[in-house]
């Protein structure tokens, strides 16, 4: 593995190349995220202050501690560290459209079941969630919404609900009035998504690239957008299987604008944009 220049002089913790390299294995066993060499700047801001909060100087006795005990629960800490957990309210909104489309030509005697497979700081699962909600309206049914990440930091802020307001700028003043709280006082400037579509999901750690995950069940509709993207194809192959094999003869599943798995399996066929279904032999 090539080596990468870190300059000892720009940072006051020491951190070798060596160090970052325990830092790709390590995540990368754990988590199945491939940092690329570039990232050593993004692994150092990132981790420094892990260090300073057990206040230890040096990578090196940080990367210790945790290999000398994998059920240490710094664990969790550098996973939430280093993960990215970029996301949006209705981010590609063509999928929404889909996802209604779907649940409308559903049998509306079965719960419509929706995994929600990275979903971050709970925008996309609240989007699914009141999609969702406004054609129960008109066409009525059941729906379960399940919701995972492995970053337990950005579950418990998808669990509250509670947003900036201007994460809400884009949304229609009717969504806006049905779905959500506007805060005052102390909450001036936040907003709380409304307790009953809070409790229409349920959210849970996972960890995609985990040997064996709970029982989830079959799925009318699975969402992993852009957390594939920081897999390796071997990683990405996996995946792709394990969510097919979760996929009812109907389903959808939902991929980021960038992840492209047409290379990678023969298993699902595309039927959108970058949305697939089973491919007819399954
Ligand atoms: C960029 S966000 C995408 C959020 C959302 N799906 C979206 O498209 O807006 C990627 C998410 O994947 C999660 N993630 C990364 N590796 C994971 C893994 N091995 N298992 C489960 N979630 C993972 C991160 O914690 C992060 O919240």
């Amino acid at each position: 593995m090539a080596t990468v220049d870190i300059d000892p002089l720009a940072r006051d913790l020491r951190f070798t190349s060596a160090d970052f390299r325990r830092i790709r294995t390590l995540v990368y066993d754990y988590a199945g995220i491939a940092l690329n060499e570039s990232k050593a700047d993004m692994a150092y801001a990132r981790l420094a202050r892990r260090l300073r909060k057990l206040g230890l100087s040096g990578f090196g006795d940080y990367l210790d501690l945790l290999q000398a005990d994998p059920a240490h629960p710094e664990w969790q800490d550098f996973i939430n560290a280093l993960t990215t957990n970029l996301t949006s309210f209705f981010r590609e909104a063509h999928h929404f459209d889909e996802l209604a489309a779907l649940f409308t030509a559903a049998d509306p005697g079965a719960p419509f079941r929706v995994w929600c497979a990275a979903s971050s700081t709970g925008e996309e699962p609240y989007s699914i969630a009141i999609t969702l909600a406004e054609q129960i309206r008109t066409r009525g049914g059941k729906v379960e919404i399940l919701a995972s990440d492995i970053d337990t930091q950005v579950l418990q802020i998808a669990a509250s609900g509670i947003y900036p307001a201007e994460r809400l700028a884009k949304m229609s003043r009717t969504r806006v009035e049905r779905f959500f709280l506007k805060g005052c006082g102390a909450n001036e400037g936040k907003v709380r998504v409304r307790k009953e579509l809070r409790e229409s999901l349920r959210f849970f750690q996972l960890n995609l690239s985990a040997d064996s995950w709970p029982e989830l069940g079959m799925f009318d509709a699975i969402f992993c957008r852009n957390v594939m993207i920081y897999f390796d194809k071997p990683t990405q192959a996996r995946l792709i299987e394990r969510l097919a094999a979760l996929m009812t003869p109907s389903a959808k599943l939902f991929l980021g604008h960038s992840e492209n798995i047409q290379y990678l399996t023969d298993r699902l066929v595309p039927s959108g944009r970058t949305s697939y279904r089973l491919g007819k032999s399954y």
